[in-house]
């Protein structure tokens, strides 16, 4: 079965130019078989007007809440959502219930989301058994079972001794740990950073519980030759400490979210859970730091950390409401509107960030559309400007602090490996 692709623009990863080509993608091996004009015949032709052809995002950081919160979220519906976000291979974390601590359980997701078939899901098994920071689980065995990184994302692994344990072990069987940094006896139970916190009457989460878990846990890799992943950077001190491990060669990559990219505290209009998550939403320095780390490749990759919830259990009060924010429908099209056509960065380097360096720092195909690659593409449509309604997303999630935003850069088309996934709006 060979799909043709019509009237698109290709994003040429060098130079960031855009040209017109035809793509032939076959569905049977699931890879790119020529790009260009005077292309071999195919049995379906599919025809874009000027949307332009990325390769498929990488999301390195969703919770897909299956098995246990399946009225959060399940594979399906995540993979489903990811496919109408443009993305076609995502890794999810494993704070589901139980937690994805064996190698059974990695398999069981594994099997489950080739079931789905909407994107390639790639398990994130846990540090420690049950994320309870106490003993460490069997890293070879949940290797392969097909586990592609270590984390106790939503939870920070207290215990220093253990976790220098941890990055030995990882480093022995070659796995990356995506620590959730997060040093419990200053955070508390703190929800906002200090200045929404104390406008809203709730407790403080203070930033020093990122910044000092992530300076330990950069000593720890360093000595032990571990690869260390950050998840979701938020505050200043912790962009400036990477950019130090870097440049004495710590083998470490750092993610950033939409959400600590485009907001600060002060984006809190109101006492609304929407705003909730973990890290805090921090200060307008703190954004322009973590941009600023961006830009300069400090922060590799843009991750969402797609935490979808219940209407219900947002519907809390502040306190007692759970940490999170949905983000895998409208990242592209909200950094595509809000750094990329507002100056602060190429297309290209964008595409960069949410495709090809997130392939690069988990060991995955793809991050690029080349014969021979994976069919996995995504068509953008760069001009047409949406308002953005959580009631039309594929995820179970609509906690998103985003509703109402206008963005341009919506996904027209998403082939996951040569299979239309997502067309004209519709999740096949
Ligand atoms: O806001 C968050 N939500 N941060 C986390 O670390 C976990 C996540 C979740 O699982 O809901
Ligand atoms: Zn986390």
């Amino acid at each position: 079965m060979k799909r043709k692709i019509t009237g698109g623009r290709l994003l040429d990863l060098t130079d960031g130019s855009l040209t017109e080509t035809e793509i032939l993608v076959d569905e049977d091996s699931g890879l790119v078989v020529a790009i260009g004009f005077d292309l071999p015949a195919a049995d379906e032709t599919i025809e874009l007007h000027g949307e332009v052809l990325l390769p498929g995002f990488i999301d390195l950081h969703v919770h897909l809440r299956e098995p246990g919160f399946e009225h959060k979220e399940t594979i399906q519906s995540g993979a489903r959502a990811a496919a109408a976000g443009g993305f076609t291979k995502i890794a999810c974390m494993p704070n589901t219930n139980p937690p994805l601590d064996s190698a059974a359980k990695v398999q069981d997701v594994r099997e489950r989301a080739q079931a789905a078939g909407a994107a390639g899901v790639f398990p994130i098994a846990c540090i420690t058994e049950g994320q309870a920071g106490k003993t460490l689980t069997d890293y070879q065995a949940l290797k392969e079972a097909g586990a592609i990184a270590l984390s106790d994302d939503g939870k920070g692994v207290q215990d220093g001794g253990l976790m220098r344990e941890a990055f030995i072990r990882a480093a022995e069987v070659g796995l990356p740990i995506a620590i959730h940094a997060e040093d419990e006896s200053i955070a508390r139970d703190g929800v906002f950073n200090p200045g929404a916190a104390a406008k809203y009457g709730v407790s403080v989460q203070h930033g020093e519980s990122e910044s000092a878990m992530i300076a330990r846990d950069l000593l720890l890799a360093e000595q032990t030759g571990a690869k260390l992943h950050i998840c979701h950077v938020s505050v200043e001190p912790a962009v400036a400490l990477i950019r130090w491990a870097k440049q004495r060669g710590v083998r470490v990559t750092a993610e950033v979210t939409p959400h600590h990219l485009l907001l600060s505290e002060d984006a809190i209009e109101r006492a609304d859970p929407v705003y909730k998550v973990n890290p805090p939403l921090r200060s307008e320095a703190d954004r322009l730091a973590c941009l600023e780390g961006f830009l300069d490749g400090t922060l590799d990759v843009i991750a969402t950390d797609h935490a979808p919830h219940s209407a219900e259990e947002k519907a809390k009060p502040l306190s007692a409401a759970p940490f999170g924010i949905v983000g895998i429908e409208t990242v592209f099209p909200l950094l595509y509107t809000y750094l990329v056509e507002t100056g602060h960065i190429s297309l290209r380097d964008l595409v960069l960030r949410m495709s090809t360096r997130p392939a690069e720092a988990f060991g995955l195909t793809g991050g690029s559309i080349r014969v021979g690659g994976p069919a996995d593409i995504t068509a953008v449509d760069l001009d047409t400007e949406r308002t953005i309604d959580p009631e039309k997303f594929y995820s179970k999630g609509r906690n998103t602090p985003f509703a109402g935003w206008q963005a341009k850069g919506f996904s027209q088309l998403t082939l996951f490996e040569g299979k239309v996934i997502y067309k004209n709006e519709e999740v096949r």
